[in-house]
């Protein structure tokens, strides 16, 4: 730097050159006075017309805020009509509310996840699912292109389980528009299956070269708020989680109460309300329902973290033990052979056959 100096010094005493750059910033200089006389030639009034654009966003954008918090202050102030409504008792299943939204899923949260951060959440914890992985309550598959599916990915193989058919059948849809024509770009041998059942019943096992065994990574994301019976959800969950194991993982992004009391009076004031549109119950104790399940199921927790006043959860659990592996299990008998109607609510011509990347047929 200091050469540099040193002969830019050197430049402009001894060589015009020098003298050059100083008429190039005297002609700046001019250029830029010029462009002052310009603008004072614009009439007052256009120029008041100007300046008079961003106050009206700026106010506007202040009036919005204002009315959009005197709303959630009058609605915070309300008594609720069932002062008992979190509750899990007084919620009503609401969770085939989906067969009816599936269309209009996607549009209705979307933007709303991507201001809140959710989609970045979603990524980082779809990305440490390893192994042959269970995403139960997957719905329109929002977090199918997160995946480390690639070739020399970590993941062997996916489930995507819905209560939902039509839910589940956008996540397929999604499934080809995102891979279709790159197969040879994932990882050979990948399974990928979609299977519209209930997750509080027994479900299929992974399926490895060995046969059956049971998952590496169990993924729920907005899952507990969905379904009459979070504590089954999770412990069906465990019965499907490979314990011997040591990495093998539960990893959940769940909605609920906050710690702000204030703002659970809104939730539960509306949740009724919002339970009955939208199929979730979003005034839940994420908190306790979650570790109530895993003091009961043998789990214990490896993180915990919260956002958007505590409403937002991501909770990640692993087996309390680890148990001795268990023998690979038959081809044939229960979990091979075709799931008996009775694990399937709503399967009744959905097509979900197993398949590697480049067989699939929709
Ligand atoms: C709020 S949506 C979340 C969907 C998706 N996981 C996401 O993050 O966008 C809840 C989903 O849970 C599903 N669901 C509710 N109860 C279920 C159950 N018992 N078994 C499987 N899925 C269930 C619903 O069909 C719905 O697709």
């Amino acid at each position: 730097m200091q050469s540099l100096a040193r002969s830019a010094r050197h430049v402009a005493s001894r060589n015009p050159a020098g003298a050059t750059i100083f008429n190039l910033n005297a002609s700046t200089q001019i250029s830029s006075s010029a462009r002052w006389s310009s603008r004072s030639q614009v009439s007052p009034q256009r120029r008041a017309k100007f300046q008079a654009l961003p106050a009206f966003f700026a106010w506007t954008v202040a009036g919005g805020i204002a009315f959009y918090s005197a709303q959630l202050l009058v609605a915070a102030r309300q008594p609720c009509a069932n002062p008992n409504i979190s509750d899990l008792a007084q919620q009503t299943d609401v969770s085939t509310r989906y067969d009816d939204t599936a269309d209009k899923f996607d549009s209705e949260v979307g933007f709303s996840e991507w201001l809140m951060g959710i989609l970045k959440i979603r990524k980082e914890l779809a990305q440490q699912c390893k192994g042959h992985v269970l995403e139960v309550s997957c719905g329109t598959g929002r977090n199918l292109g997160y995946f480390d599916v690639y070739t020399k990915g970590q993941v062997d193989s996916l489930t995507f389980v819905d209560l939902s058919a039509p839910m589940i059948d956008i996540c397929k849809k999604k499934w080809v528009a995102l891979y279709a024509g790159k197969e040879a770009l994932l990882k050979p041998g990948l399974v990928v299956r979609f299977l519209p059942a209930t997750a509080l019943d027994r479900l299929p096992l992974a399926p490895t070269a060995e046969g059956p065994k049971k998952y590496d990574t169990i993924f729920q994301t907005m899952g507990l708020c969905s379904t009459p019976d979070p504590g089954q959800l999770i412990a069906n969950m465990v019965e499907h989680l490979d314990t011997s194991n040591p990495d093998a993982r539960i990893i959940l992004l769940e909605h609920g109460r906050s710690y702000r009391q204030w703002l659970n009076n809104i939730l539960d004031g509306s949740a009724q309300k919002h339970a009955e549109l939208h199929g979730c119950w979003y005034n839940r104790e994420i908190g306790a329902l979650v570790s109530e399940a895993a003091e009961r199921c043998g789990l214990v927790l490896v993180r915990e973290r919260r956002y958007h006043l505590g409403t937002t959860w991501v909770v990640e659990l692993k087996p309390a033990k680890v148990t001795k592996p268990a023998p690979p299990m038959a081809q044939t008998g229960d979990q091979q052979s075709q799931p008996k109607k009775t694990l399937y609510q709503r399967s009744k011509e959905f097509i979900s056959k197993p398949f590697s990347g480049i067989a699939l047929k929709l």
